[in-house]
């Protein structure tokens, strides 16, 4: 296809307001798939992604259009993950392509993730075309709507498009206004072969598969191809391109979107943002800005059945196969015995994760507190990279400790300001803007990372009863007063429920745990003390009493099946705990006593 007939799109939008909808529109408008075969929300693949309703892995779709022109064109639509985890995908994949529908829901209007998204796809130089969606909702406010993209995003709203994604309506002004208002792709034919890596995933039968976007030159099955930032030579034994289904083709040029395989067996071996060229003809240097996306968050998971240990192996390795933003090594906790130490680029990353192998792999799990890398700077000069709290050095050789910072952006209606700003204060965040747009308010906060990785956006939704909307990035490392604090149970330390606190919390936060801890440990025969630790100072303390009657102890003598049956569910109580010392701890503890309230 000639240049001036392809246009490469992306669609912005916030979790919910109808990203996947009008993408399956657009695909049954062109009929680009026969109408039997339309399934819901063709773009979002893995059932637990339909299941959360959040896309995880860009997808890509090629749609034929004939316009009121009378001309044919190639539309390339990339779906991109619209969570802030992903935040580097989606800024590839926005350099991928041209332009961005910008889709708000004309019932909600502007939110924290929409501006997220807009500012990458504005810093990529796209052209963006607002679409209003569902218009069919009594609802829908177009004229609010409008006013709140010029105010708070400060683009022009007058060509903006009103649409049900649901019926259908406005759909044909959309592709019409993609063909008008976006600029065809450049680059030249002629030129050695130049592609951007935009994404890859790992398929059973194929390998790992490479979304391509190429700049110039022209891709061939059969070619020698170099991926640069590694230095690997692959030949490719395949090219194609998305309808959504895979449909071979004989080649790839310029300002197209596609596919490759090339008997790749890991996605690792395939970075994001990377520069494809042919081996023998290479063009004269990578494509600028590509860098490899790091791992913010880290956690341990522990099976709950040591026995299940290499059942976990297994579900890790198979999971990392395809995903090649997180990252593991194995751990060992006196107390948890044989697990991993993950690395995601976010809690919803982590959750995900965590969710999978419960789910695909049936392991049952205990996952420690979440932790940020601190750096830790000793007194003789060294600087670590500190991703496990237990692991921290004795604080006597201890200089400073910095701290990661993020600048979080949060949206809400004027009544839950206060709460907010509550919530962000006691987070020990810093306020650095607040604007109002309409009923709306729009703070800025410089937070602590490790403050936001816990709870911090089930207490959001909470105290704004779901109204607020969040997102954020990471600004840097600052020092403070960052202490390790230790959990003590029956006098032995917990590793699992070390965490890192600022000094003048630790006391408050130490206190809060010991009582959680108290209620969700069950008695034992003996007395069992709880207490918070920082280096050898205890700071907080609770006790558990003993418990004083045998369960049977009523059934002395009395009927032998109640007896078993009291005996059995004990039994069944302890599948979920782990025993530390002599003191059983159940799985939930070490989730629910990191929560605060
Ligand atoms: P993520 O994939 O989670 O980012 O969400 P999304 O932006 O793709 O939203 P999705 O397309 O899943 O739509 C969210 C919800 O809004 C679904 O229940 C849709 O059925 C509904 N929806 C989407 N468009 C319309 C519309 O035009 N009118 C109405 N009434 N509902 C719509």
């Amino acid at each position: 296809t000639d240049l001036t007939h392809i246009r490469n799109f992306s669609i912005v939008a916030h979790i919910d307001h109808g990203k996947s909808t009008l993408a399956d529109r657009l695909i049954q408008a062109t009929n680009t798939v026969p109408d039997r075969d339309m399934k819901e929300q063709l773009l979002d693949a893995m059932d637990i992604e339909r299941e959360r309703g959040i896309t995880i892995k860009a997808n890509t779709v090629r749609i034929e259009y004939d316009a009121l022109d009378g001309q044919h064109y190639v539309l390339n639509l990339i779906d991109t993950p619209g969570h802030v985890d992903f935040a580097y995908e989606v800024s590839r994949s926005m350099r991928a392509v041209e332009g961005s529908l910008l889709v708000v829901d004309s019932t909600q209007g502007v939110e924290a993730q929409t501006l997220a998204n807009v500012y990458q796809a504005i810093d990529a130089d796209h052209e963006l075309i607002p679409v209003f969606n569902k218009i069919d909702l009594p609802a829908s406010d177009i004229d609010r709507v409008a006013e709140q993209v010029e105010d708070v995003i400060g683009i022009d709203a007058s060509g903006a498009i009103p649409v049900s994604a649901k019926t259908g309506e406005g759909i044909r002004d959309v592709l019409e206004s993609i063909i008008a208002n976006l600029p065809p792709p450049e680059g030249n034919r002629d030129a050695p072969l130049k592609a951007m890596l935009v994404d890859s995933w790992y398929d059973a039968y194929l390998g790992v598969i490479v979304l391509v976007r190429i700049k110039d030159g022209v891709l061939k099955k059969g070619d020698r191809v170099r991926f640069m930032q590694n230095g690997t030579v692959h030949q490719v034994d395949r090219i194609g391109v998305f309808k959504p289904s895979m449909q071979t083709v004989d080649d790839l040029g310029p300002g197209e979107i596609g596919f490759l395989t090339a008997s790749i067996k890991q996605v690792r071996d395939t970075r994001v943002g990377d520069t494809i060229t042919h081996e023998k003809k290479p063009c004269d240097g990578p494509l600028p800005g590509f860098k490899p996306s790091q791992p913010v968050v880290f956690c341990g998971l522990f099976p709950v059945d040591s026995a299940e240990f290499e059942d976990l192996r297994d579900a890790i390795d198979k999971l990392a196969l395809n995903d090649a933003s997180f990252s593991y090594e194995m751990e060992t906790s006196a107390a948890l015995g044989f697990g991993f130490r993950c690395g995601f680029l976010g809690l919803l990353h982590l959750e995900v994760i965590r969710d999978r192998i419960e789910r695909e792999y049936d392991i049952e799990l205990i996952t420690t507190a979440p932790s940020v890398i601190y750096h830790v700077f000793m007194k003789d000069g060294t600087k670590i990279d500190l991703h496990n709290p237990a692991d921290m050095p004795d604080l006597t050789h201890v200089d400073h400790v910095e701290e990661p910072r993020i600048k979080a952006t949060i949206l809400v209606p004027d009544e839950f300001l206060g709460d907010v700003l509550k919530l962000c204060q006691d987070r020990r965040g810093i306020q650095e803007d607040l604007t109002y747009a309409g009923s709306r308010a729009m703070v800025v906060y410089d937070l602590p990372l490790n403050e936001v990785v816990f709870d911090f956006y089930d207490r959001l939704k909470s105290v704004t009863k779901g109204y607020a909307s969040f997102d954020y990035q990471l600004t840097g490392y600052r020092q403070d007063n960052l202490v390790k604090m230790q959990i003590l149970v029956n006098e032995e330390p917990v590793d699992a429920l070390s965490m890192m606190v600022h000094r003048d919390r630790a006391e408050m936060r130490g206190r809060a745990m010991c009582e959680k801890l108290k209620d969700l440990i069950p008695r034992h025969m003996f007395k069992i003390p709880i207490q918070a630790a920082i280096g050898g100072k205890v700071i907080a303390r609770e006790t558990l009493a003993a418990l004083r009657k045998d369960v049977t102890a009523k059934c002395y003598g009395g009927d032998a099946t109640r007896k078993r049956k009291l005996l059995d569910k004990q039994k069944a109580g302890k599948k979920k705990m782990r025993q530390f010392g002599k003191v059983d701890i159940p799985q939930e503890a070490f989730i629910s006593a990191l929560k605060m309230d």
